[in-house]
């Protein structure tokens, strides 16, 4: 996947990553910062976060590190231990890093260097970001992950099934039900019938939840201990 990449300021006034070729971006063009609050921290992180002080993440496209960055931040307020597990097949340059303005958008200049090290950290191996913060940055395709029973909560932010339908496929929904641990949960920004359903044919439980600006629904899936069909 050798496409163009260039920088795009979104609604909210925060940046993300827009490929021309295939009229695709990183995030939402209705506002990167407010959608990843919402698809990801809100309808995911407050949930798994509720009874749970020590959870595990695996991020599908770990990308800019946004999603990484903000649950970081949030996960500090509230007293949250993470380890954080982050699958990208093609990095982003540390150019493109600095032309990133999340730092100023979300007035976190004292958190700059937390940022700047889960871009500069090696690829594959632990890191304690933070006392409380453990990222793993993983360079594999999604359709090689093999985990089982590890994870608390999934971010599935792949790009959307109009350029890669086979990101959205039962076979990848096996994959994340099977690396979840009971009653872990999958949220993403898609809607669409067919993920759904397919979701649902791997065993999870699926709702149909309001979506961030611009989208009028998402999907949480839950891997419930009786798998529902
Ligand atoms: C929607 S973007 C992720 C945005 C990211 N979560 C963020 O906060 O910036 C999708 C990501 O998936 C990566 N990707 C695309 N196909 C992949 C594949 N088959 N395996 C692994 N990564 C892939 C892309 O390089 C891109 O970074």
């Amino acid at each position: 996947m050798i496409l163009k990449r260039e920088i795009l300021i979104t609604s909210d006034g925060s940046t993300t990553i827009h490929l021309p070729d295939w009229d695709e971006q990183y995030h939402s063009k209705h506002g990167a910062i407010q959608e990843a609050y919402h698809v990801f921290l809100r309808a995911g992180f407050d949930q798994v976060t509720e009874n749970n002080k020590s959870i595990s993440i695996l991020e599908i496209g770990f990308g800019t590190g946004l999603n990484a960055f903000i649950t970081f931040l949030e996960a500090r307020e509230k007293a949250v231990k993470i380890k954080y597990v982050g699958v990208e097949a093609y990095p982003i340059s540390s150019e493109e890093v600095m032309k990133l303005n999340y730092i100023e958008e979300l007035k976190a200049a004292k958190e700059q260097r937390y940022f700047d090290a889960m871009h500069t950290i090696s690829w594959e191996q632990k890191h304690l970001v933070s006392e409380d913060f453990q990222l793993t940055k993983r360079k594999q395709f999604f359709e090689n992950i093999t985990d089982k029973n590890t994870f608390d909560l999934i971010y599935f932010d792949a790009f959307g099934a109009k350029n890669q339908p086979e990101l959205w496929t039962e076979a990848i929904f096996l994959r994340m039900f099977e690396a979840l641990k009971e009653n872990g949960i999958l949220v993403t920004y898609s809607a669409k019938g067919s993920v759904r359903r397919a979701m649902q044919t791997v065993g999870f439980s699926v709702e149909r939840i309001p979506g961030p600006p611009g989208k009028r629904e998402m999907l949480r899936a839950t891997k419930k201990k009786e798998p529902v069909k």
